[in-house]
């Protein structure tokens, strides 16, 4: 039997509920230590060798700040507090302590309802505007220091077809091949540690098409420069949900700190976004691909040879600038669209908490494994 459930500690069980955050690809780059019942280790995992959208760390850092605002949520609702200390590791890969003392001044944060069915949709969404309330409580939902801006109306074709262009360089490089094989659970509805081919949006026939043409790199670079085939993916997956939706989200820093820390922040920030959405009913599809490959370009991160995605990516820059503003790269943290929508039906869950742990410390335990 499992010497570890929800119910063996105070911190498993609010490890337990804040594992539901999102991170890119479902990839969930972070292992526990429990190192007492109100302690724990949290070692951040570095992807930037292994992930194209990670080659500069900071979605995965987004991820961790999320996963920390979850546990800071779930911990709120036992009158917990949670206290971390930065232990080392890279800037990419940063390992913290964290307690998790009885605090009876803690208010029990309402969004915690929300960690478990928040859920990325990448299906259509209803185009009706979402009105003033709605936008009032999204942008109350936010931490201070971010801002919402919302684009409605015509403005969703500018951010649609932006989204449609950007896409190439995940379809059409050798790079976005590879991780795309990799990320894709085929034939189910849930996947524990990747993104089951369900929940990607696809109708049902475009899924066996999609799974024979990634089943070799020559098949998909083939189909890509004779038979057109980044045209179909890119209006299935970005033009047509990019219209069909209420509108597109840029999630902004006032003043954005460059740094592990100020990346931390902007994930707990758009975590608090996320689950507010989600309390009012309304769906969600983070968009982060012209943002990623925009600051690659900025910062002369090399991410491929092939020179029509570089050639996207100095486009997905200009194109931010134009939407958001000179100072797009320097302040976006989050680009996606929203909306009501039906539920999907397929979704991506979570490792279980006793494959996240890899190790116990406590007095009479054996060291953390890692
Ligand atoms: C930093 C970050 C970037 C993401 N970028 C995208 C994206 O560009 N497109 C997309 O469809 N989903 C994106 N996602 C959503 C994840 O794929 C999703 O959260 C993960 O697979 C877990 O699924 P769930 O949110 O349904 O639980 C992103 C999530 C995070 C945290």
């Amino acid at each position: 039997m499992s010497r570890l459930s929800a119910g063996s500690s105070p911190m498993a069980a609010i490890l337990d509920l804040a594992r539901w955050a999102p991170s890119g690809d479902n990839a969930q780059p972070w292992s526990f230590c429990l190192t007492g019942p109100e302690r724990a280790i949290l070692t951040v995992r570095d992807q930037s060798a292994t992930c194209l959208f990670e080659r500069d760390g900071r979605c995965g850092l987004m991820s961790v700040g999320m996963l920390q605002e979850n546990i800071r949520i779930a911990a709120s609702t036992v009158a917990r507090r949670i206290e971390w200390t930065r232990l080392g590791g890279g800037d990419r890969a940063p390992v913290f302590a964290c307690t998790c003392p009885l605090d009876p001044y803690v208010v029990p944060d309402p969004l915690a309802r929300w960690i478990m069915c928040r859920s990325v949709n990448r299906r259509t969404y209803a185009t009706a505007e979402l009105g003033s309330a709605a936008c009032d409580a999204l942008r109350a939902g936010l931490s201070p220091g971010f801002t919402l801006r919302l684009a409605v109306g015509r403005e969703r074709r500018r951010w649609a077809w932006m989204n449609q262009r950007a896409a190439r360089i995940r379809l059409d490089t050798r790079e976005g091949f590879d991780l795309t094989r990799r990320i894709i659970d085929w034939g189910v509805d849930v996947s524990e540690e990747r993104i089951p081919d369900r929940a990607l949006g696809l109708p049902r026939i475009m899924l066996g098409i999609a799974r024979l043409q990634l089943s070799s790199w020559s098949m998909t670079s083939f189909a890509n420069r004779w038979l057109g085939g980044t045209c179909l993916p890119r209006y299935l997956l970005e033009w047509r949900p990019g219209l069909a939706c209420a509108a597109h989200v840029a999630v902004e820093a006032d003043r954005m700190d460059d740094s592990t820390d100020g990346w931390l922040r902007a994930g707990a920030a758009v975590q608090r976004f996320w689950l507010t959405a989600t309390g009012l009913g309304l769906h969600h599809q983070p968009g982060m691909t012209p943002l990623i490959f925009a600051r690659y370009v900025r910062d002369g991160i090399r991410f491929t040879d092939h020179a029509p995605a570089v050639a996207a990516a100095h486009e997905a820059a200009d194109s931010l600038r134009h939407l958001l503003g000179p100072q797009a790269l320097e302040r976006a943290v989050w680009l996606g669209r929203i909306g009501y929508a039906e539920p999907a039906s397929a979704r991506s869950i979570r490792l279980p908490l006793e494959r996240l742990v890899d190790g116990y410390a406590a007095e009479t335990e054996a060291p953390c494994a890692s």
